[in-house]
Formats: structure tokens, C-alpha cells, sequence
């Protein structure tokens, strides 16, 4: 085997794209997939690679100093791919803890074992931190994020992933560990908890809820389809220059009441209902706290230097992600069981 890659997450929404991508990709690597299963972890997001001979599922939490620095210690990975976090803006209003335990002290962990078992001989070596666009904050009307943009995270969210991103990058000078850094916007797509916008009002759609629409609607989130995130970090694992941070996007903004449209449309077509049925389910609600206006992601040096763009356009991808979860009624039923009703009247009703 060429490299031993650790990637946390790989269970999640995200992370199970890009572990697939890796495995099939590269068969000379060898991948090691860290999750905890939480909520948002689900064995069935990777069923069809589980018996792949580069692959090896690791069940841990990235919280657990003890069980990490023996995991680093056994595997030597030569490379980490750094995914697993707690994701969701609304339970960081309601649990903040969560998100600071697992995303800056879990983080902090895998840098610490990570630094521990090559602080002699860090050439090739490499710790792939996969961050938000949120860690800016909020724009205005105008202006797009950039790499060099001064964090602003408005969120407890927000706060630890840029916490997280500043550690990596401490590490780096501090310890000399070669590392990477991206900051990605809104992703969409098969796998996606339905606790985000289009999975759950994909959801509600088909079961004729409501469609609870936070504040005006007029919020604006740029978003990029998660197979292209995941070709991005491939891209960026493989030729990004060390210690550098890249922004990735879809060129693709939109506010949250036009996507929602488009969704409804697309739905209706799909489900063979009357045009404008879906809209009918649209319900303002009380808006989420501290709620950021506008994100919208300046990709051009991803583009530039390694030469990615989005491979779909929102139409076409907003179309597949709706197939696909229209096509696995299981999966949805299975995640939308059990504590996923508490969580849905806590927060809703
Ligand atoms: P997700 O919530 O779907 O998945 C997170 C995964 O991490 C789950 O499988 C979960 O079980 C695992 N996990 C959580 N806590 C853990 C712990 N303590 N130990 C081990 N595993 C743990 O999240 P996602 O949307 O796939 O996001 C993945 C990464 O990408 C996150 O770091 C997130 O900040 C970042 N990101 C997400 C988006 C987005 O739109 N979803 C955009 C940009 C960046
Ligand atoms: P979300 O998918 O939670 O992503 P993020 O907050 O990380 O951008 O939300 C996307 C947008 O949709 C955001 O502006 C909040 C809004 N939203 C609603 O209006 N209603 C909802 O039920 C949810 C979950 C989100």
C-alpha cells in the first residue's frame, strides 16, 4: 500500500462522498474511515464499499484522547482527511458544548496524535483540515469571500469551526505538521441528514408538511453540488501547496426563498402533482438566531491554480439529489424515525 489515509467523518454526509471517491480512485491507498456514528452518521451512506479490501471502518470518537493517540499510534497514518464535526447551525444555538467538544477539542486531538507519531519525519505527510465558508461571517449585499477574508463567525458553529481552523493552522507553524486548509459553502446531495434545508424540505414535501421558512426568506447561501466537493478535495489533497487555505463554491447563489420555488417545482413534476402544490406548504417562521444574511464564496484560485469548477449545474444537481432521495424511501424512513421526531417538535412546533 502506497499511504495510509485516516478520514474522519466518512459515515457523514460529506465524508461518505469522499471516502467512495478515494477508495474506487485509488486502490493503492489505503483508507481508514474514523466516525463515532452520531445522529448524523449512517452506515448505510457507505453499504457499497464496505467490503472494499483499501478499506477499513473504524468506529471512535475524535473526542476520546486515549482511544486516538493509540489509533495514530498503530496505524501511523501518513495522511488525515478531517471531516468529522458536529454540522448543524441550529443544534449549535441549543447545544453549544457539543460543538466545541467535538470540533476544537476532538481537532485538536488529531493534531496533537498526528504530531506525536511524525514529529521527526514529517515530509509527506499531511493533515487535510475540510472547513466552512461560515467561519467569515456575513456579507452584505455585495462582495464575496475570499481566501484572505478576516474570520467573523457569528454562529457557535461558525465559532468552532474557525477555532478549529486556527489551531491546524498554529500547528503548522508552530510544529512545522504540513497541512491544508478549505472553506467550502452550502453542500447538497444524496446522504444528507434531513435536518438542513433541501433534505428536510424534500421530506416534507413528500408527506405534505409545511415547509417552515425562517425570517423573510431573502437569506442568501451559495451552493455547490457534494460530488464536486469531494473531486475539490481530492484536488486540493493532491496538489495543494502546503499551509494553504482554498475557498470552494459553486458560483451559485441563491436566496432561500427562490431555491425553495425551484424545489417545489422540480417536486411537483417529480411527484406528478399540480403545479404550485408544493408552494402551497411554504410557512414563515420565527427566524433562527443570529441568522447570517449572505454567504457567496470567491473560488477563482481553486479554479485557477487546480483548475476545478462545479461539474453540474444547480438545476441538474438540485434534479439528481431529488431522484435520489425520492429512489431511497428506506434510507429516508430509517433517519426519520425515532429521535428524529423529537428533534423535528423541539424545533418546530
Ligand atoms: P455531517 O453532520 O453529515 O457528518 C458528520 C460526521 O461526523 C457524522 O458521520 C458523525 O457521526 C461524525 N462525527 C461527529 N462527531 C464525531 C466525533 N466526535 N467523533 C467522530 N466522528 C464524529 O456533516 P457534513 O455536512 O458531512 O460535514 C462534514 C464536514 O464538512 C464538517 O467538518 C463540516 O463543518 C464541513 N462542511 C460542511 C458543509 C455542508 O454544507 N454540509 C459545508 C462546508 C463544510
Ligand atoms: P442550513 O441548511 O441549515 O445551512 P446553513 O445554516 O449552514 O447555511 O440552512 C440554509 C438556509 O436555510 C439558512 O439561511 C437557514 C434556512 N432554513 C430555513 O429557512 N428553514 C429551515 O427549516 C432550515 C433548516 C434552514
Amino acid at each position: 500500500m502506497d499511504k495510509k489515509i485516516l478520514i474522519t467523518g466518512g459515515a457523514g454526509f460529506i465524508g461518505s462522498h469522499v471516502v467512495r471517491l478515494f477508495i474506487n480512485k485509488y486502490p493503492d491507498y489505503h483508507i481508514f474511515n474514523l466516525d463515532a456514528l452520531t445522529y448524523a452518521g449512517n452506515m448505510e451512506n457507505i453499504k457499497d464499499i464496505e467490503d472494499k479490501s483499501n478499506y477499513t471502518f473504524i468506529k471512535g470518537d475524535i473526542k476520546d484522547i486515549d482511544f486516538i493517540n493509540a489509533l495514530f499510534q498503530k496505524y501511523k497514518f501518513d495522511a488525515v482527511i478531517h471531516l468529522a464535526a458536529e454540522s448543524h447551525v441550529d443544534r449549535s444555538i441549543t447545544h453549544p458544548n457539543d460543538f466545541i467538544e467535538t470540533n476544537v477539542l476532538g481537532t485538536a486531538n488529531l493534531l496533537n496524535a498526528f504530531r506525536d507519531i511524525w514529529k521527526d519525519n514529517l515530509e509527506n505527510k499531511l493533515f487535510y483540515h475540510v472547513s466552512t465558508d461560515e467561519v467569515y461571517g456575513s456579507l452584505g449585499k455585495i462582495g464575496l469571500f475570499t481566501e484572505t477574508t478576516s474570520y467573523d463567525p457569528q454562529s457557535p458553529y461558525a465559532a468552532s469551526k474557525a477555532a478549529s481552523d486556527h489551531l491546524v493552522r498554529a500547528y503548522g507553524n508552530t510544529y512545522g505538521i504540513p497541512f491544508v486548509i478549505s472553506n467550502c459553502s452550502n453542500n447538497y446531495g444524496a446522504n444528507q441528514f434531513p435536518e438542513k434545508l433541501i433534505p428536510l424540505f424534500i421530506n416534507n414535501i413528500k408527506n405534505n408538511k409545511s415547509l417552515p421558512v425562517y425570517g423573510d426568506g431573502q437569506y442568501t447561501r451559495d451552493w455547490l453540488f457534494v460530488e464536486d466537493h469531494a473531486i475539490a478535495i481530492d484536488e486540493i489533497f493532491h496538489k495543494g501547496k502546503n499551509t494553504d487555505t482554498y475557498n470552494i463554491g459553486g458560483f451559485n447563489e441563491w436566496t432561500n426563498l427562490d431555491l425553495i420555488h425551484l424545489l417545489c417545482k422540480q417536486m411537483d413534476k417529480k411527484l406528478e402533482r399540480e403545479e404550485g402544490t408544493s408552494a402551497k406548504l411554504i410557512t414563515y417562521v420565527k427566524d433562527r438566531a443570529g441568522h447570517d444574511r449572505r454567504y457567496a464564496i470567491d473560488a477563482n484560485k481553486l479554479n485557477k491554480e487546480l483548475g476545478w469548477k462545479p461539474s453540474v449545474t444547480f438545476e441538474e444537481g438540485l434534479s439528481k439529489t431529488l431522484d435520489w432521495y425520492l429512489e431511497n424511501e428506506d434510507w429516508l424512513k430509517n433517519v426519520t424515525s425515532g429521535t428524529y421526531q423529537d428533534y423535528y417538535k423541539k424545533m418546530y412546533d
